[in-house]
């Protein structure tokens, strides 16, 4: 029986494509859209291959309930889930309102939050299981002019590093993507700037040079896109994957400056400590004084 998955965001970037790279690979693929409209992309890209477009706009309950009711019902369960939804936003930080900055977490953090709280009886059902969160190299360190976009991954990032070791015992695995500059839409239709970046104020001298900085660097560097997509099909296939994948233009370098402890000891360690727990949580109190 083949495995199924689903994707948000697959209008376009990495959703698209590993739509596609899953289906190939033999998954039946429920490919999210914030509006059945939006699929043409989608469709020329997966025609003749098992993926099915599913209204999701990870912000909305009642579409993600609606989405894991529906995947359940058809397909019978659920064996991954991979949160890939995600919106950037450009701006010096005191130029960014509070409303963008909640919009960047709503989409980024809480949406892939509450989508993998209400998938996870199905992924349990179903485990050895996989939930794939594609965060980003500004996950693991923040630049200026990104920083809204930053605080919503790295949230992303403790966040999924706490349900690794939660889930573990439970056989869901819980695994990070944190791609650096790929081309996809999220430079492009996607890029999204602070109200603020209009008037600077004191941030002026920065601003444009930041900008072209990036664009620039971008340009240069940003890589195929289909890698992180066949990356994400190898994640869901491996038995033992990483905590983190950190793919990408000098990401690997970034990431290894972060680490200054592996996180396969860490995760050793705390399965270690969450043993050590249950078998305490198992044995009888110890005589209280009288
Ligand atoms: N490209 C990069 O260099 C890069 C690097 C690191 C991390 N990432 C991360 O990779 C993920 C995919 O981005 P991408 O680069 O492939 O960009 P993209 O082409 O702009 O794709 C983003 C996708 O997310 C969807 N989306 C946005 N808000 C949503 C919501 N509330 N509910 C459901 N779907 C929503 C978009 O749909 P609409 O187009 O309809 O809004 C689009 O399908 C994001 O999480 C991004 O942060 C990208």
């Amino acid at each position: 029986m083949p495995r199924v998955v689903l994707i948000t965001g697959c209008r376009s970037g990495f959703g698209l494509l590993t739509a596609a790279a899953a289906a190939r690979a033999g998954w039946t693929v429920y490919a999210g859209l914030r509006s059945l409209d939006h699929g043409a992309a989608l469709a020329e890209a997966t025609a003749g291959l098992d993926v099915r477009p599913i209204v999701l706009d990870v912000t909305s309950a009642e579409q993600r309930d609606e989405a894991l009711r529906r995947v359940v019902a058809e397909a019978g369960g659920l064996d991954a889930l991979v949160n890939n939804a995600g919106r950037a936003l450009g701006g010096f930080l005191e130029l960014v309102e509070e409303d963008e900055l909640r919009a960047v977490m709503e989409t980024n953090l809480f949406g892939a939050w509450a989508l993998t709280r209400a998938a996870l009886p199905h992924l349990r059902a179903r485990a050895p299981s996989t939930v794939v969160m594609v965060s980003s190299a500004s996950g693991r360190m923040a630049i200026p002019g990104l920083g809204a976009y930053a605080a919503s991954k790295f949230a992303l990032e403790g966040l999924s590093e706490a349900w690794r070791h939660e889930l573990r015992p439970l056989g869901v695995r819980v695994v990070l993507i944190e791609p650096g500059a790929y081309r996809t839409d999220i430079f492009g239709r996607n890029r999204q700037l602070s109200r603020g970046i209009a008037t600077p104020g004191v941030y002026a001298p920065w601003v444009a040079g930041m900008d072209q900085l990036f664009t620039a660097m971008v340009d240069r560097v940003a890589r195929d896109p289909v890698e992180v997509a066949d990356t994400i099909v190898r994640v869901l296939h491996d038995p033992h994957p990483p905590l983190r994948y950190a793919i990408g233009p000098s990401t690997g370098l970034r990431a290894a400056l972060r680490a200054l402890v592996p996180d396969r000891l860490t995760e050793w360690l705390i399965a270690r400590i969450l043993r050590h727990a249950r078998e305490r949580g198992a044995q009888p109190p110890p005589p209280q004084n009288p």
